[in-house]
């Protein structure tokens, strides 16, 4: 059952997966890239200019309808992959659910060497963690060295011809809040690494990490300031600490982690990275007497040999919403009013695209490109947002309150891309709202009965902030983009299908079902005269573990694998392998209507963030889909979910009664009817 009605209008009943209660439960030269020519894709943005760009032209507008498989690999990681590949002479790297890193032979699609950094093992007694652990985005590879994250906060170095460990460094502490979900970042011969915890109520305060290929600390950037005024020893943070107020920071701690993204650029040896809210989320709560809560919400540019501040520029000074700046950072050069100008893209969760001169954080043009409530437009003079009531969901007693963009963002961690011939970013959009009126924050997918289109693909106009062009999805989160000399705009969709489009108009030219549902972004190399376009497939990140019916029914049941294409590959296209499990002998159904109900809504509370809403569960992942459990499960019921008797495998001891406990498998019982009705 995908939908549920309420008020007259059909929901989604997408909890948001990161409630304050979830958390609480527990090559310095330029670099010698630009000389490659898209031979590598040597970064997760491709190259340092970060555009998801590739140069290569062989495969293009005029001949894209000959692209066929050259290559299948099944990768070892059953969770999925939700990051860009990395290619370097020859080899492919990339990682996915629980830290587990892969090469790949580029040209054959042999598996290398595996490493497993045992995240499972360091997180069993950390159930939030276990969540977390899967939504892993990708890895960095450079000068032979691969540099990888792990949810419980580790930073490792593996030997890129080996995938031997190297060395590994504690780079923040889950005891205060801390997690990683995000690659690390390579340039100027550092590695720079994030975290996250934002909504963590143990007073964690975000920072970026830089150390040397070595492993040794070199600086740190907190982003929020602390309580304690010794502690802001540095000019950025004693300017950021006059812009909080009510001594919340000593009880809530200031958040504004970086949990995805930065952009190194070796011309200016910059670092830039954005930032994310706060929890509470509420301005007036989080700083009663005013104060624009520096550095949340924000790009922030630093020095990237000493961590020194060197300008800001922030996009929600008073963030309610939860509209997090940490989506991926492009560097273009840019004709901006007849002059030439070197300008940094973003386009946040907020639904503004923004350009900013890279070397001062002066905006130089804003455009919307999805729908927003919260503000009608971003002052061009300030840079400022200007607010609209209508997104003020705080002030509204009853009933429902459309914010958009919803509260995942307009976009998401999926990377835009941005194609320098046409001068246009292109934006992977969830165009849909959020009602906040209820108990919970859902998702709204149909608004007076008619379906809002949840998902798109915009092509926007960075110079005058303004769509070319857009492409409506059927489904709202799908995979990060490709853009390429020859002409094209990749992309992998939730339902499965890896696409091709024009990058100047849209027209969608080529198409291929997968069989698995894709959340993950392309990326494109060349090997002996050959390009070719890399997808994994499988989805990975955080929400499909919570919500495997936002990818269409077959697609959700793919495995994870990564397909290499070329013009006239001939391989053959496997889809069919998904099976169709039949249900077992389980026990009958003795429940009344109300304990099922009291089923459901413990298992919303309780079990939905790791076996997925109406408990369907990512096909082939570690997560058991509950629906499908054996006389024998239901047997040992108690055992494994009051008991504890599965910890070890990341089913943590649950703190339910035994009538909630018996509630809930009623209400999975019943779930398993429909599905024995619906087959009859
Ligand atoms: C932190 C994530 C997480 C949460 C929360 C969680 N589970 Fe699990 N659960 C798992 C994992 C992982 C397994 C697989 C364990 C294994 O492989 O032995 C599992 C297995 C199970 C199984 C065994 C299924 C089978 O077919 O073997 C049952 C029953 C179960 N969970 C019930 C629940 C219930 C009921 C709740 C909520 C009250 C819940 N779980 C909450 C992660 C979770």
């Amino acid at each position: 059952m995908l939908t549920s009605s309420r008020a007259g209008r059909s929901i989604l009943a997408w909890v948001v997966w990161c409630t304050a209660s979830l958390v609480a439960a527990q090559q310095g030269d330029n670099e010698g890239i630009a000389s490659t020519g898209g031979t590598n894709w040597s970064l997760k943005g491709g190259d340092f200019n970060g555009q998801h760009y590739s140069p290569l032209a062989q495969v293009n507008a005029a001949n894209v309808d000959r692209l066929g498989l050259a290559w299948a690999a099944d990768l070892p990681i059953p969770d999925g992959v939700a990051t860009t590949p990395i290619v370097i002479d020859g080899v492919v790297y990339l990682s996915g659910a629980f830290s587990i890193a892969l090469a790949i032979d580029a040209v054959s699609g042999r598996i290398l060497w595996s490493y497993d950094p045992a995240v499972r093992e360091a997180i069993a007694a950390r159930p939030n963690l276990f969540w977390l652990a899967r939504a892993q985005r990708g890895l960095a590879v450079r000068d032979g060295k691969v540099f990888l994250t792990t949810a419980d906060c580790r930073l490792i170095a593996l030997d890129a011809a080996k995938g031997t460990r190297l060395w590994s460094r504690q780079t923040c502490d889950n005891d205060l809040g801390y997690f990683i979900t995000d690659s690390p970042y390579v340039g100027g011969g550092k590695v720079f690494v994030g975290n996250g915890g934002s909504e963590s109520k143990l007073k964690g305060r975000g920072y970026v990490s830089a150390y040397s290929a070595d492993g040794d600390l070199l600086w740190r950037f907190y982003i929020v300031p602390s309580d304690n005024p010794e502690e802001n020893d540095t000019p950025a943070l004693k300017m950021a600490a006059r812009t909080w107020s009510g001594g919340t920071l000593a009880r809530h701690g200031g958040g504004g982690h970086n949990w995805n993204e930065m952009t190194y650029d070796p011309a200016s040896n910059q670092l830039f990275f954005g930032t994310s809210g706060a929890y509470p989320y509420l301005h007036a709560e989080r700083s009663p007497l005013g104060g624009d809560n520096l550095f949340l919400s924000s790009i922030v540019a630093v020095d990237a040999d000493t961590g020194e501040y060197q300008w800001h520029y922030q996009t929600v000074d008073k963030d309610s919403w939860d509209y997090n700046a940490t989506m991926n950072i492009v560097l273009a050069d840019l004709m901006i009013r007849d002059e030439a100008r070197e300008t940094l893209l973003i386009a946040p969760k907020n639904g503004f695209h923004y350009t900013l001169d890279r070397h001062s954080g002066e905006l130089l043009a804003v455009g919307k490109f999805a729908k927003t409530n919260w503000a009608t437009d971003i002052d061009i003079e300030t840079g400022k947002p200007v607010y609209d009531p209508a997104g003020e969901f705080w002030n509204e007693a009853e009933g429902e309150q459309f914010t958009w963009p919803n509260v995942w963002g307009a976009h998401g961690w999926n990377p835009m891309a941005f194609h320098p011939g046409h001068a246009l970013s292109y934006i992977p959009v969830v165009d849909a709202p959020t009602d906040r009126g209820g108990e919970e924050i859902v998702m709204v997918t149909e608004v007076d009965g008619k379906p809002h289109a949840p998902g798109k693909l915009v092509a926007m106009d960075p110079v005058n902030g303004r769509i070319r062009w857009s492409v409506h999805r059927d489904l709202p989160f799908n995979g990060g983009l490709l853009t390429t000399g020859g002409d094209l705009v990749f992309q992998g969709a939730a339902s499965g299908r890896f696409e091709a489009f024009a990058a100047g108009t849209g027209e969608r030219l080529w198409s291929v079902q997968t069989g698995s549902a894709i959340n993950a972004a392309p990326a494109s190399y060349s090997i002996d005269g050959v390009q070719y376009v890399l997808i994994p497939i499988g989805a990975g990140g955080g929400l499909q573990f919570q919500y495997p019916q936002m990818h269409s029914a077959e697609a959700s049941k793919g495995l994870t694998r990564l397909l290499a294409f070329t013009l006239g590959g001939d391989a053959q296209l496997t889809t069919d392998d998904a099976v169709d499990t039949p249900l077992p002998d389980q026990p009958k159904l003795v429940a009344s209507q109300e304990v099922i109900a009291l089923g459901a809504a413990v298992y919303d509370g309780a079990c939905k963030y790791c076996h997925g809403s109406n408990a369907v569960a990512r096909f082939g992942g570690s997560v058991p889909d509950l629906r499908y459990a054996d006389a024998k499960t239901h047997a040992q019921w108690d055992a494994i979910v009051i008991g504890g008797s599965r910890r070890t495998n990341g089913m943590p001891r649950m703190e339910l009664t035994a009538e909630q406990s018996a509630a809930v498998r009623s209400y999975v019982l019943s779930l398993s009817e429909e599905i024995r009705r619906s087959s009859e």
